[in-house]
């Protein structure tokens, strides 16, 4: 049990990842609030899990929606240990002149400000508990962008700063801030970031040097050793899963 009495919110875990993150760390010993803005598929997963989960509806866009999921949780469960910012969300694979001024506010809202005040309502709460960690999922589009994926490419970028930045602000509080960079991973948001052209998943995949795509737990696993004690010494590291890309 490598999460023993912790207490971890997994946003965004009514699917793919975040399901697996949230499965695993319950596993694995923690309390776990599902959340998703999706409300139905939280408590699908929560259900799922049993006991040790709840589920609650949560819009990372939103400041409110964070105050009350994180009150719902301490409500629960008397602490909070561990946060990992998984919510995000893309837009189709195409150029930089087909995005609108919406869609590159809604991608950023979800996954630059959701992660921004999230990270943010969670501090006194870590604070109070004598430190914390935050588990932030970033992308190798961040590390290694490619073509018709600007907007989400930037706001893996800035997850990924954002992550560098607030592992040294908040050392000194004991809360350590770390991302992982996936590749591309077999869950519903996948299509968006390959397009539908003929052949392109097999491509991708001949790009990979371990010749495959991610799979949740791929990503739980990481995220598992990131949130726990055996991780105590590491900060502010962007950990690439993904089979040796972007090397
Ligand atoms: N799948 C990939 O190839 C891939 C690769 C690298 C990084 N990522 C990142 O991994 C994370 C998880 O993505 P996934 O692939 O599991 O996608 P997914 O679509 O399976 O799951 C994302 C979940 O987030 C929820 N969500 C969306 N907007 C939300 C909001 N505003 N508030 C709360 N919940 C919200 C959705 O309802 C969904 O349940 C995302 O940050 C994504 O950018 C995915």
């Amino acid at each position: 049990m490598r999460l023993k009495d912790k207490v971890a919110i997994v946003t965004g875990a009514g699917s793919g990842m975040g399901a697996v993150i949230a499965e695993t760390y319950a596993r694995e010993g923690a309390k776990v609030a599902v959340l998703d803005i999706d409300e139905s598929a939280a408590r699908k997963v929560a259900d799922g899990i049993g006991e040790s989960a709840i589920a609650i509806r949560c819009d990372v866009a939103k400041k409110a929606d964070i105050a009350a999921a994180i009150a719902a949780t301490r409500k629960a469960f008397g602490k909070l240990d561990i946060l990992v910012n998984n919510a995000g969300i893309s837009h189709v694979n195409k150029t930089v002149m087909d995005i609108d001024e919406a869609e590159f506010d809604r991608v950023f809202a979800v996954n630059v400000k959701g992660v921004f005040l999230f990270s943010q309502a969670a501090v006194p709460e870590f604070r109070g508990n004598g430190g914390g960690v935050i588990v932030n999922i970033g992308s190798t589009a961040g590390l290694r962008p490619r073509p018709g994926l600007s907007a989400y490419n930037a706001t893996k970028g800035a997850v990924h700063n954002l992550t560098r930045t607030l592992a040294v602000e908040l050392a000194p509080d004991r809360i350590r801030v770390c991302a992982i960079a996936p590749v591309a991973t077999e869950t519903p948001l996948l299509p968006t970031f390959l397009g539908n052209a003929e052949g392109q998943r097999e491509k991708f995949i001949a790009t990979v040097p371990l010749g495959r795509l991610a799979l949740p737990k791929d990503i739980a696993n990481v995220a598992l050793f990131l949130a726990s004690d055996e991780a105590e010494f590491v900060t502010g590291n962007i950990v690439e899963v993904d089979g040796g890309r972007c090397v």
